[in-house]
């Protein structure tokens, strides 16, 4: 009698572990790393984060049948997040570049971006050529802060935030500042007296990172991405935020 109830215990509790295995696999969530200090693609509205990425991850993860979780961290922080597994994807206007693809890969690209130069209106600065030996403020690990890094004689000047390299500029405490275009556009507006240059630094695609092993969530971003795009979902989202000039 006795031996048959550590038997049937023993059945049970391993039913309990297989079931626990299973429900362990099966994956509900989807991770966004992300940096919210980027407005229109993402940014803090109340507690949300809100903005043109967080609904194309979101469409995303509806499309999977999975919950969006959105991790809000240091821009320089995203790579290493989906690396370790503690993010499953970053989105966060990123830019495809040669020495992220070393860590990471991207998705198809869902836009098209620029990085351009703020200066103070009336300016000497009048195009990106007159950067050399000037002081640049840039967004800590952004391609902008890469670009400075190549400009002749320029000091940079790194902010967590490129919020506050903007701010640093009105105040007089640096010459430019090298940032995306659409966030540019949103901080200017927010700040008289600023203006930005009408020839763009660069112009760069904006591309959804995932690990370097995770080649079926690669996939899966890539059809979802192909099915919002083909719907004009893709168009509606981006139009709802960037207003055609
Ligand atoms: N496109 C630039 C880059 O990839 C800047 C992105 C900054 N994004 C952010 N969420 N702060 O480096």
């Amino acid at each position: 009698m006795k031996i048959s109830k550590i038997i049937c215990a023993a059945i049970a509790s391993a039913m309990v572990l297989a079931f626990a295995g299973c429900a362990e696999k099966e994956k509900t969530t989807l991770v966004m790393a992300t940096n919210a200090e980027f407005p229109p693609y993402e940014y803090r509205e109340g507690d949300q984060i809100v903005g043109i990425d967080a609904e194309i991850a979101q469409a995303i993860a509806d499309d999977l049948g999975l919950e969006l979780v959105i991790e809000d961290m240091a821009f320089d922080s995203i790579i290493a997040a989906v690396q370790s597994g503690k993010a499953d994807m970053g989105v966060a206007g990123m830019t495809i570049d040669e020495d992220r693809l070393k860590n990471v890969n991207f998705s198809t690209p869902y836009t098209t971006a620029a990085q351009v130069v703020i200066v103070k209106e009336g300016s000497e600065i009048a195009s990106p050529a007159d950067l050399v030996g000037k002081k640049i403020g840039v967004q800590l690990g952004t391609t902008g802060d890469i670009f400075a890094g190549d400009i002749a004689d320029a000091t940079v000047e790194r902010f967590n935030k490129g919020f506050e390299a903007v701010q640093s500029l009105n105040q007089d405490k640096i010459d430019a500042v090298i940032i995306d275009r659409e966030p540019a556009k949103v901080f200017v507006t927010q700040n008289e007296g600023l203006a930005i240059l009408d020839e763009a630094y660069t112009i760069e695609e904006y591309a959804i990172a995932v690990a370097k092993d995770n080649t079926e969530l690669l996939d899966q971003i890539n059809a979802s991405l192909a099915k919002l795009e083909e719907s004009g979902k893709l168009e509606e989202i981006i139009g709802k935020y960037i207003k055609a000039e």
